[in-house]
């Protein structure tokens, strides 16, 4: 038995969540009053049997007892497991050379504080850096500020930080790691930054990772950032995250700006919901980052190709993310920075009017087009169409193909029918083997077809966008919920692996080593996510008939009924519909 099952075994989840909101007896299960959001009538329920709990209100999700505790006590899944594990008395397993690795991460940490700390005395009081502490006087940054930021300056020499740190007594090989100090092809080492105005950046839990370093005047780069290192992944930080965390959470919204000093300027004026992408367009695990803060994200960019591109990407993380996303229109050539500091009234204001990400995306192409035109109606509905098919949600879905088809004033019919025409030429795309290969899911394995989806996904990332619109809740057990969350922000597996807590690490080896013949992959996935969720709707439609009867024997005095009844309906549409494309895949086969 793995550590997980055994901690998952040893806990008693209607104790856990008891702790959180009282339960009573409904039944052969449990129910309360939902601890994840205010409600009147209890429409939270654990399953003792399943060890299991589900919130019918709401929430609509539901899950075992980690993934409970995650969503209670906002821990990752190795927190939750830790937490569980310790309570349970159950030993996780050190996995070799995972202590080597944090001690390594451990000392790139201390490194780069050791550093932020050297610059920003040197900023404060070296004479050196008088130009320095000129310039952000002269971008408006107050005492404060520098001191909340840690912001700093590298002197101008080859050498002096190398040498601070050598005699504080970290070694020439840590500074390298770290990516603060740079070999050169004489292999002599010297400092990474010079002459510049640092930037500490940090991650959510306030660890300096790496560091900005601006140029003080024309020098060329403007920005220079510390190298990759074990702890300074660009991709996934956040800047400011550290100061933000708490508000975009109190606020339910986080702003997203594309600069260090936007981040500072917006923090000074008291909007501590802001962060920055590293000067890249967003990416996948920055946005599942804040959506653990919450989902919804405006985007407050330069009107650059940049941005445009980070647009487009946007409506994907709608779809696929289930953030929603709107885009502040800013003046033009100008950025959140000196908005702020001009006026901020008209800087709320921008955000409060932030435009859903499709209308701005709708407005951005059609700018350049002249919609009187036949060509131009055409290459309209040809660039936009794809982003208004992907969409899951029917209702939004047709509120966009209407408002495309007043636009290009043509019918909506028109709209719906170039929708089809592509979805079905994404469906011809080529299949990987022709012939009648006979679509079987292995006997033995349907009871575990969790893990065989997951085997399948992991050793076919190609078949990634056949899970757009898949949700996780249709994975019962959340050690394969992480992995597949996890998977789908990054299918390369060796990053993959690192991501994920190395409890999970034994899963995940079995998983890719898994024998499935590489044959009719995208039915085979195509038919067990079917099947998943099926099997989830399934689930869940026999344990609200069984709520609601109870509720009624009992006089309908505990859940609300309506919601009940109501989600009723949903499920089983939703059921319908999963028959229906199962009926549809059998009769193309
Ligand atoms: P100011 O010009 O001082 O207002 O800086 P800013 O923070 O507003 O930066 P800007 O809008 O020019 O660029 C946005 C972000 O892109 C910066 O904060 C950096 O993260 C990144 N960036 C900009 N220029 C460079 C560069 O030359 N190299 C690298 N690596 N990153 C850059
Ligand atoms: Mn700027």
């Amino acid at each position: 038995m793995s550590a997980i099952d055994e901690v998952k075994q040893r806990t008693d989840i209607v104790a856990v969540i008891s702790q959180y909101t009282a339960l009573k007896k409904a039944g052969r299960n449990l129910t309360g009053l939902c601890p994840f959001h205010s409600e009147k009538h209890a429409s939270f329920f654990v399953f003792p049997e399943q060890q299991s709990w589900h919130c019918f209100g709401a929430c609509a999700t539901g899950g075992d007892v980690l993934s409970f505790i995650m969503k209670k006590e906002g821990l990752t899944f190795g927190e939750a497991l830790r937490l569980l594990a310790d309570k349970a008395g159950v030993a996780l397993p050190e996995k070799p050379g995972q202590a080597e690795k944090k001690e390594e991460q451990a000392e790139l940490y201390q490194i780069n504080q050791a550093a932020a700390e050297y610059y920003h005395n040197l900023l404060l009081t070296s004479p050196a850096a008088e130009k320095a502490r000129k310039y952000i006087a002269g971008r408006g940054l107050i005492p404060q500020t520098i001191s909340d930021f840690q912001l700093g300056y590298s002197p101008d020499s080859w050498e002096s930080l190398k040498q601070h740190l050598m005699q504080i007594g970290y070694s020439e090989n840590s500074l390298l790691k770290c990516g603060i100090i740079i070999e050169a092809e004489n292999g002599k080492t010297h400092d990474r930054f010079r002459g510049r105005l640092m930037f500490p950046i940090r991650d959510a839990k306030g660890r300096t990772v790496g560091f900005g370093g601006r140029a003080l005047d024309d020098a060329m780069p403007k920005y220079m950032n510390s190298s990759q290192s074990p702890v300074f992944d660009k991709s996934s930080i956040l800047y400011g995250i550290d100061r933000a965390a708490r508000a975009i959470r109190e606020k339910d919204r986080a702003v997203i700006v594309e600069g260090y000093m936007d981040v500072i300027m917006a923090h000074q004026y008291g909007i501590n919901n802001v962060v920055a992408s590293m000067g890249t367009s967003i990416t996948e695990t920055q946005v599942l980052t804040l959506k653990k803060l919450s989902r919804n994200m405006v985007l407050a960019l330069d009107s650059d190709t940049a941005g445009e591109e980070a647009m487009l990407r946007g409506v994907g993380y709608e779809n696929t993310l289930g953030a929603e996303v709107r885009v502040v229109r800013l003046p033009e050539g100008k950025d959140p920075d000196e908005v702020i500091k001009e006026d901020i009234k008209s800087w709320e204001q921008l955000v409060e009017q932030a435009l859903p990400i499709m209308d701005y995306t709708i407005n951005m192409i059609t700018a350049k087009l002249d919609l009187s035109q036949p060509g131009d109606k055409s290459r309209a509905v040809e660039q936009l169409v794809p982003s208004i098919a992907a969409m899951e949600d029917g209702v939004r879905q047709s509120h966009y193909m209407q408002k495309l088809a007043r636009l290009v004033s043509v019918s909506p019919h028109v709209i719906e029918t170039t929708m089809k025409k592509l979805v079905t030429a994404a469906r011809k795309r080529p299949t990987i083997n022709k012939e009648a290969v006979e679509l079987t899911i292995p006997v033995e394995v349907t009871d575990t077809l969790e893990e065989y989806c997951l085997a399948l996904l992991l050793q076919h990332p190609e078949l990634k966008e056949r899970c757009a619109g898949f949700s996780v809740d249709c994975f019962a057990n959340s050690a394969n919920r992480e992995i597949f969350t996890a998977w789908l922000e990054c299918d390369d597996r060796l990053i993959l692996k690192d991501k994920l807590d190395q409890n999970i690490h034994e899963r995940l080896d079995a998983l890719m080593k898994k024998e499935i013949p590489a044959t009719q992959l995208e039915k085979k996935i195509g038919a067990s996510l079917l099947r998943l969720r099926e099997k989830y709707l399934r689930s869940l439609e026999s344990r609200r008939s069984e709520l609601l009867a109870q509720e009624v024997e009992a006089g309908g005095a505990g859940a609300d009924l309506a919601v009940l009844e109501e989600q009723g309906i949903e499920t089983s549409i939703q059921l319908g519909e999963v028959q229906k494309q199962q009926r549809w895949s059998e009769t193309r086969r």
